[in-house]
């Protein structure tokens, strides 16, 4: 038995070593024609998790824990207090979000603090805009204060109506009513009224139609002492003058709009452009910071009213008279020439910390992928609207997703959640953050979804985005239910109260600015989009009533609305689920196609604005038109390959994710536009005399603006034409294959 069974295990060790031998050489066979003839014949390593599609179900099991009322509840919290970036309130909100955020069930939630230039009025000398008599007497003083809040709403720290980094100082002078203080306004004037010397004098403009920060320099660039600002009743209050807060969410008359003056392309800390605020950072001087020299200040319209009531001089040209019910004059000057206005401004700078929370879950495949939500925390006083809103909706987001996580479900590439502090300063959290982890961020971002203000209104859902993010924000909208109609979509109702102008889809208008997506956008070149619900823009007025002001209560939420929450649940649901998508797709749902469909038709509008003038100069649109037919070929192609592509090769799936990656970063210039280095898209920017809207082209319509201006800009012209087939043509190329 012995000997047999050595004998037989003997012959086992043989014919193993043959067959480990004869397979060793099979292998080798395989390798050599694999490798001889290419890779198609390579057997693809198992995939695993890298080739697993999402979970069918998770929408669902996501859109079902979340409930209106928690939002709701939120709402109530978060807005019970004033929480003004750098007071103790910024700190405790953000230790508030970071508890919250473990106790969900985040992998981690951290605080992020940078040291920035701040700007409030002095504790001690009110700001004053007073109407002297003929005796240098005062006749009159601007409230100090809103009045009207209901009594639950009368608490402390609530900082008085002011304009942050305002000038100082106490100025005397005549008034001149420019209008909205655009810049056509002031061509306006010039054109109609030669002999009006604006020099020297206070001019007085009303809020709407553009960023107040332009409005100020463009004030202090006509030769402006100071600037009051008004929110006009015609811009911001019914028909009915006692239909105001809190019967209404109309503004009331003393009701006046805070809010910043940083007008510069780097926005964030005014003193530490490019790098993060750090406390070993580099800080420029305040004097040479971008910001204005002039006292500038808001007030309500009753006020307003006692100052244009007596204007002289000439009535104003048509579409300059707001609802006032006087007669609008320009000034300069009041009827009784020896009264003048005085703007006393004690607004002072001031170095203060302010707080970032960022929450992370981390991805299951691609941890090194992110997925950014933003929202910022910091409010001028009570924030029900902005942001507050689109807290609570955060809030309850990030709370169902920690739900999910416990259930064992894990995206594949990671959220990164963003609480900014100091937004309303000027994007200064989001951006001291951008420049604090550029190059992480820059290398891994996916995508960055802002919901600032998640609900100003009860009419319609409405979104702005790069043309990447189209689809996936038409692919969410349609899968949430409407809030209005329990048989309709978001989408649905979306395209029937804002139908396009052409084609068949609820238009999606450019970011331009105003929020946190800023920096992530035209600095990095991460696609962004920004959601909300807002009012019906045929009520043609210039935001909702009571922007930026005391009223901006939870009552106001409540009562005029979103009385359910549902609205911002639907807003909530739609983040959500784009978040979702792209962090658990295989392959990024972006779409270039969207993209060559906007460079075509911002080429063309480009053409119908300037092409003739340009022609003049010799310069023709040949290379933009090539490189815009080649991206929209390479984008063509390089969907056909997605649509055609096995999902079975995790190398394969990255790679084609990568090259999604790089179409928006290739319209990055790291020089950046002439005279805005840090605006560095070269496809979208603000508009340069209005922050909050987008210019397509920017360096362009920059240079065509200062032509019409009279200064020699055409070198930058035919410059910026070469930069823009240039980065049009980069974008293609990332959409190739391979090989160059
Ligand atoms: C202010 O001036 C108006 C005239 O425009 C006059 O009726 C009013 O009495 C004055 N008020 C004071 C407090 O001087
Ligand atoms: C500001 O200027 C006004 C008008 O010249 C003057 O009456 C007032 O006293 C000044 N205020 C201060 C605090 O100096
Ligand atoms: C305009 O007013 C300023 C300030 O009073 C004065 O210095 C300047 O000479 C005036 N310009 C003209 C053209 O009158
Ligand atoms: C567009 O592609 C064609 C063909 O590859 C190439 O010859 C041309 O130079 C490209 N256009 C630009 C602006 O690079
Ligand atoms: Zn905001």
């Amino acid at each position: 038995m012995a000997s047999s069974h050595h004998a037989s295990s003997r012959k086992y060790i043989a014919l193993s070593a043959l067959a480990l031998l004869f397979g060793l050489l099979i292998g080798v066979v395989i390798g050599y024609f694999a490798f001889s003839r290419g890779t198609e014949t390579v057997t693809v390593p198992s995939c695993g998790d890298a080739c697993q599609e999402p979970d069918p179900d998770i929408f669902n099991k996501l859109v079902n824990e979340m409930k209106a009322s928690n939002i709701g509840d939120y709402l109530r919290k978060l807005t019970s207090v004033p929480h003004l970036a750098g007071t103790p309130m910024d700190l405790e909100n953000a230790e508030y979000v970071r508890d919250e955020w473990i106790k969900y069930g985040l992998d981690s939630a951290k605080i992020y603090s940078y040291d920035v230039l701040l700007s409030y009025p002095d504790s001690n000398e009110h700001n004053l805009v007073q109407l002297l008599d003929e005796h240098g007497n005062i006749n009159f003083t601007c409230a100090i204060e809103e009045q009207g809040l209901r009594d639950d709403e009368k608490v402390e720290n609530i900082v008085n109506p002011f304009n942050a980094y305002s000038g100082t100082g106490n100025i005397t002078g005549d008034l001149v009513y420019v209008n909205y203080a655009r810049v056509e306004d002031f061509d306006e004037l010039e054109e109609y009224y030669p002999d009006l010397n604006l020099t020297g004098k206070i001019f007085i403009a009303r809020y709407g139609k553009i960023f107040r920060g332009n409005k100020a320099l463009h004030s202090e660039q006509r030769g402006a002492i100071g600037l009051i600002i008004y929110s006009d009743p015609a811009d911001y209050a019914s028909d009915d003058a006692t239909d105001v807060y809190p019967d209404a969410w109309w503004l009331p008359g003393t009701g006046a709009q805070r809010g910043n003056l940083h007008v510069s392309d780097h926005k964030g800390d005014p003193l530490t452009p490019g790098y993060p605020a750090k406390d070993y950072a580099y800080r420029s001087q305040v004097e040479d910071a971008p910001l204005p020299n002039i006292p500038v200040h808001p007030i309500g319209y009753d006020d307003a009213k006692m100052f244009l009531r007596e204007l002289s001089g000439d009535i104003v040209p048509s579409g300059w008279a707001g609802d006032l019910g006087v007669t609008y004059r320009i000034g300069p000057g009041f009827n009784n020439a020896n009264r003048k206005v005085n703007m006393d401004i004690h607004t002072r700078n001031e170095q203060r910390m302010t707080h970032n929370v960022i929450g992370f879950i981390e991805g299951a495949v691609e941890p090194d992928r992110y997925i950014i939500l933003g929202n910022h925390r910091d409010a001028w006083v009570f924030g029900g609207v902005d942001p507050s809103s689109g807290t609570a909706g955060m809030m309850e987001l990030t709370r169902a997703f920690g739900k999910l996580l416990k259930e064992g479900w894990r995206p594949r590439r990671s959220l990164v959640f963003g609480s900014w502090g100091a937004e309303e300063y000027g994007l200064i959290g989001s951006t001291e953050w951008v420049e604090e982890f550029v190059q992480n961020l820059a290398a891994r971002t996916v995508a960055y979804l802002n919901v600032d203000i998640a609900t100003s209104g009860d009419f319609t859902f409405v979104a702005k985005s790069t043309p990447l993010l189209y689809e996936a924000i038409y692919s969410a909208t349609k899968k949430v239910t409407s809030p209005e109609d329990s048989s309709k979509s978001v989408y649905d109702v979306w395209l029937e109260r804002y139908p396009p102008d052409s084609g068949d889809l609820p238009p999606i208008s450019s970011l331009g600015s105003g929020s946190d997506f800023a920096p992530f956008t035209y600095r990095i070149g991460v696609p962004a989009a920004d959601l909300r619900y807002r009012h019906n823009p045929g009520l043609g007025i210039s935001s909702y009533p009571v922007y930026h002001s005391v009223y901006e209560t939870y009552y106001l939420v409540e009562a005029f609305i979103d009385p359910e929450f549902n609205r911002n649940l639907a807003v909530t649901s739609v983040w959500g689920e784009l978040a979702r998508d792209l962090a658990d797709s295989i392959i990024i749902p972006f779409n270039c196609k969207d993209y060559a469909e906007q460079i075509q038709l911002a080429v063309e509008d480009l053409k119908s604005k300037f092409e003739s003038e340009m022609r003049n100069e010799g310069i023709h649109f040949d290379a933009v038109d090539s490189a815009a037919a080649n991206f929209t070929s390479a984008a063509t192609s390089f969907h056909q390959r997605i649509a055609s592509m096995e999902l079975n090769d995790a190398m394969k799936i990255r790679r084609i994710n990568d090259q999604l990656m790089s179409v928006e970063r290739a319209f990055i210039d790291p020089l950046g536009l002439p005279s805005r280095r840090f605006l560095r898209h070269v496809l979208f920017a603000p508009s340069v005399t209005n922050y909050y809207a987008g210019s397509a082209f920017p360096g362009i319509q920059d240079a065509m603006y200062k032509i019409n201006e009279n200064l020699d800009q055409w070198d930058t012209v035919k410059q910026q034409m070469a930069v823009i087939a240039f980065c049009i043509q980069s974008a293609a190329s990332t959409m190739m294959d391979v090989v160059l």
